[in-house]
Order: structure tokens, then sequence, then C-alpha cells
């Protein structure tokens, strides 16, 4: 580009960036891409994320059970579709004809986990789906077996022998779990920072959306994500980003000597910060202090 103008470059940066969206679009343009457990707020914000890449509504197939909620994407060209991974007479019609498929993880209910989510992947396989990505556990990364990531590694297994590809997008925390805490250190202007404490890579689900879309697309077989926010956050900075979003003031204090040990669902395996979001969407992961701007009223609301 030496001896070009700058708008002689500027086209040629743009007819760069326009062959790339065009390679990619026409990479995806016979894809049907499966979300399922698209009314859940992870899913919901999936469909969303992969819309605003571009991928057309009819491309998607949008699985609930519940999916009269889907209706406004049912209108936008999208298929929805009932399935239900404890009921497995319901999925081979939710994903006939899907070629990639999100599988969102369910909560605890009448089914062990994993056998309800291997059903879901049967039933794709069955529909001839290439490659499903999996919303697992940020623990596993570091080695984590008890816990939340009995359930995570028992279906990453099952999906790394079920002969379909696979993808794991490793969720860390997500941030949304921090507001109530930080509500309640607000309205008691005090947070005890545990003994021992494992500070956490706290990612916004709208985050975990948002590295879930781009991986539904050829070059993410066998893979895993650690999908992490950009900071491994404790009380400490925790209380300081609450404080600064709303002007009130924390007192942060240890816990007090001889005080039992602090119980919870997290344990070393959460320290993981990872550049995977940033690489993944091309932007910077949110962080505490901007999650908590965004949700002022909430923090000012609870507690
Ligand atoms: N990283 C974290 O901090 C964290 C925190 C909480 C949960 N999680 C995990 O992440 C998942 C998604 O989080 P979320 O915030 O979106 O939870 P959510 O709003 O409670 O949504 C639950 C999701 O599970 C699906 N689901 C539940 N039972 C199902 C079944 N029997 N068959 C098919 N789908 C079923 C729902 O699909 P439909 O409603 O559309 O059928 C929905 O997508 C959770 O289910 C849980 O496994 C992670």
């Amino acid at each position: 580009m030496k001896n070009m103008t700058r708008r002689e470059a500027l086209g040629t940066v743009a007819m760069g960036l326009l062959l790339q969206d065009g390679l990619a679009s026409a990479a995806t343009r016979h894809e049907k891409i499966i979300v399922s457990g698209a009314s859940g707020q992870l899913g919901g914000l999936a469909v969303k994320a992969l819309l605003a890449r571009g991928i057309p509504a009819r491309n998607l197939i949008l699985v609930s059970r519940t999916p009269d909620d889907l209706a406004d994407y049912a209108r936008l060209g999208a298929a929805t579709r009932a399935g239900d991974y404890t009921k497995p007479e319901t999925l081979p019609a939710a994903y006939a004809g899907g070629t990639r498929m999100l599988l969102i993880s369910m909560g605890f209910g009448s089914m062990p986990r994993p056998q309800a989510h291997g059903n879901a992947m049967q039933a794709a396989k069955a529909a001839r789906v290439k490659q499903i990505a999996y919303t697992s556990w940020i623990g596993i990364t570091k080695g984590d077996k008890a816990g939340l990531a009995v359930d995570h590694l028992a279906t990453e297994d099952l999906l790394r022998r079920s002969g379909v590809a696979w993808t794991f997008l490793r969720n860390s925390l997500y941030m949304e779990t921090q507001l109530a805490p930080a509500a309640k250190m607000l309205a008691t202007g005090k947070a005890v920072i545990p003994s021992p404490e494992y500070p956490a890579g706290y990612v916004s689900r709208e985050n975990c959306a948002e590295a879930a879309a781009p991986v539904l697309a050829p070059g993410h077989d066998d893979k895993s994500y650690d999908i992490t926010g950009p900071a491994l956050l404790g009380v400490r900075e925790i209380a300081d980003a609450a404080s600064k979003a709303t002007g009130r003031p924390i007192n942060v204090v240890p816990t007090p000597a001889g005080a039992p040990p602090a119980r919870g669902f997290t344990s070393p395996a959460v320290e993981v910060v990872s550049t995977a979001v940033a690489d993944l969407t091309g932007h910077a992961p949110t962080t505490i202090e901007e999650f908590f701007a965004a949700h002022k009223a909430q923090l000012l609301k609870q507690g």
C-alpha cells in the first residue's frame, strides 16, 4: 500500500473486509444452527448474538420447552420447535435439518443432567448434526472433579465419545451472580473477605452468548475455550466496583480470626482468566465496573 493514496488504501481494506465477510457467509449459507434451550437467559442472548453476526433468522432452528415464547423469532423467519432433553421422543423432530448445535446445559431437574444432555446428543447425531457446542464449566480446565464439575465432566465425556465434533464453552461464573451480594454490601455498608478466598474470572452472560455465536461455524471442531471475564475478582474488587458505580461506601474487612472456613460453590478451580472472549468476539470482555454501572438501579434496589 506504500504508493497508494489514503482513499485507495481504505478502499483496499474495505474490499478485504467485504471479501472476508463474503467468505464467512458463503461458509455458513447452508448451515442451519440449532440453539437448544433458546428461551433461557443465555439461550436468548445467544440467538441475539447469532442474528447480530448476520446469521439470517431463516438459518436458525430454535428449540425450547416453551417454543411459544419464541414467537418474535418465528415472525423473523426462524424455525421454533418444542424439545425437552428429558423427553427424548420430542428431540428428532426438534433437531431435524440442523447442521450445528448450541447445547445449553440444563439446571438440576427430573433426570440426571448427563443423561438428559446425552439424549440431546444422540438425537442431534441421528439428525446428522456435525458439531455440538456445549456450555460447560470453567472448573474443568483446572482439573476440578467435584461439585459443579461432576455433571459437566460427564457431559463432556459423553460428547467426546459421541462421534460428533465437539466444542466446549467452559463458562466461568456469571457476573450476574454478584449483583445480589454486591447489593447486600451496599445496603449494609460492609463486606467480609472469606477465608479461604478464591477469586473468579466472572464473565457477563452476554459475553458468554457473544462467544458462543462465532464457534458455531467451521474451524472450532474438537476445541475447548475458557470463557472468562478480564480479571480475577475477589470481594475487595467487587465491593470497590459496587462503590464506584453507586457512590456508596463499603467497609471491606477480613474474616475474624477463629471463624469457621467459608463455604460455597467456589474453589481454586475458578481462578482462571483467558483471552477467549476477545479472541472469539473481537472485543474486550465486560469489566465488573462496566457491568455494575449498567446495573446500578438493580444494585440499589436489592439488598
Ligand atoms: N456460569 C454460571 O454462573 C451459571 C449459573 C447458573 C447456571 N449456569 C448453567 O448455565 C445454563 C444456562 O444458564 P441460564 O442463565 O440461561 O439459565 P436459565 O435462564 O435458567 O435457563 C435454563 C436453560 O436450560 C434449558 N433447559 C432446562 N431444562 C431443560 C430440559 N429439560 N430440556 C431442554 N432444555 C432445558 C432451558 O431451555 P428452555 O427454557 O428454552 O427449554 C434454558 O436454556 C444453566 O442451565 C446452567 O446449567 C451457569
